[in-house]
């Protein structure tokens, strides 16, 4: 995991299905891309959005963080 590249709250923010081509979202500290997801098309999953750090917000979902295990892990959200 170390050797993944390091990415800011401000970088991960442009990657939010608007900015960008790129869909990202953070869980846990870890970014993956989610850019092929059709569930998360244009940035927009239910009620939630990427370009962000989401972990609380799993709380409110059906599933697990199961779902992650198909995507690529991309980076390493900084923590400041
Ligand atoms: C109101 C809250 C949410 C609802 C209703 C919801 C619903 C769903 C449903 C129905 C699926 C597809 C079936 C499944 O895998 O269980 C799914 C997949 C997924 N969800 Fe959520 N979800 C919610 C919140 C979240 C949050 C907060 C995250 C991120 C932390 C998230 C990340 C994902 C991912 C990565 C997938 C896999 C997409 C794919 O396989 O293409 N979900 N969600």
């Amino acid at each position: 995991m170390n050797d993944l590249p390091r990415y800011s709250k401000s970088q991960l923010a442009l990657r939010n299905g608007q900015d960008k081509p790129e869909v990202w979202v953070a869980y846990r500290g870890l970014i993956y891309d989610v850019s092929h997801s059709r569930l998360w098309k244009t940035g927009k999953h239910y009620e939630h959005w990427a370009g962000q750090d989401l972990t609380d917000e799993l709380l409110d979902a059906p599933h697990t963080d199961k779902v992650f295990d198909r995507f690529t892990l991309i980076g390493v959200l900084e923590s400041t």
